[in-house]
């Protein structure tokens, strides 16, 4: 790609990436979660950071190594990450948490003793942190969020980009060779606030997180119609 070998400059600008997937505590040793790697925001923290970015990445529990130059604060569960991501004052916010949507109402703070019969857990709902950004937006602030989809992606994509008042959403379709969890490569559909459908074909994370930043840092007259 070529913006991999000349990337427009970011410099001066703020990002904000949240990544990982977030942990909500059922006991001491037990927790519920998902299969997110954090691979995609890692990369496009990376990428940003590259075009020299002040880039600050809240992650949640991974094993990736914090890329060259960018600020990381570790958090574990959605609270936790709600607050470190509205701490931080950016100009670009890319949401690539898988945020668990909800966490054991009652964590026990003793280990749980198994009994003869099933376990009923209540869960309640955790804070929506990329929501909260948008309801906080202000003026020449770009929002972009993921969605992963298993069905009528498009749809629910962009009823979420309208939900959360965001200028980017980048569809991750589920099922698809060589994207989403755990896949070393990705296809992404970006769609904009503004109707826009721009297609990343398959490629390294890096260089869709390379043309992500592209699309989304482009002035609004250089975006595709
Ligand atoms: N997101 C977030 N906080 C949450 C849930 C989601 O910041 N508690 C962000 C994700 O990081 C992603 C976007 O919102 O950028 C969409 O996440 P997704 O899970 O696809 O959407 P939900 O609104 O949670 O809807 P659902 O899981 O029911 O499809
Ligand atoms: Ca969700």
């Amino acid at each position: 790609h070529p913006s991999i070998l000349h990337p427009p400059s970011l410099s001066g600008v703020r990002v904000l990436v949240t990544a990982g997937p977030t942990r909500e505590a059922i006991d001491p040793v037990r927790f519920l979660s998902n299969s997110s790697t954090g691979t995609m925001g890692f990369a496009v923290a990376e990428a940003a950071a590259r075009r020299g970015a002040r880039v600050t990445l809240v992650a949640g529990p991974v094993t990736l190594a914090t890329p060259p130059g960018v600020e990381r604060v570790d958090v574990e569960t959605a609270d936790e990450m709600l607050a470190a991501a509205l701490a931080v004052e950016a100009d670009l916010v890319v949401a690539a948490a898988a945020v668990s949507d909800y966490a054991p109402a009652e964590p026990s703070d003793q280990k749980l003793k198994k009994g003869e019969g099933d376990l009923v857990l209540r869960l309640r709902r955790t804070p929506d942190v990329l929501a909260a950004l948008g309801e906080r937006r202000r003026d020449g602030q770009t929002l972009v969020g993921f969605a992963l989809e298993t069905h009528d992606g498009d749809a629910h994509a962009r009823a979420k980009l309208e939900r959360k008042r965001l200028d980017w959403i980048a569809l991750n379709v589920q099922g698809e060779p060589g994207a989403g969890f755990g896949t070393g490569t990705n296809r992404l559909t970006l769609l904009g606030r503004g109707g826009q459908r721009v297609e990343i074909a398959t490629a390294p994370k890096a260089e869709i997180a390379a043309a992500l930043l592209d699309v989304v840092t482009a002035a609004p007259h250089d975006a595709a119609p």
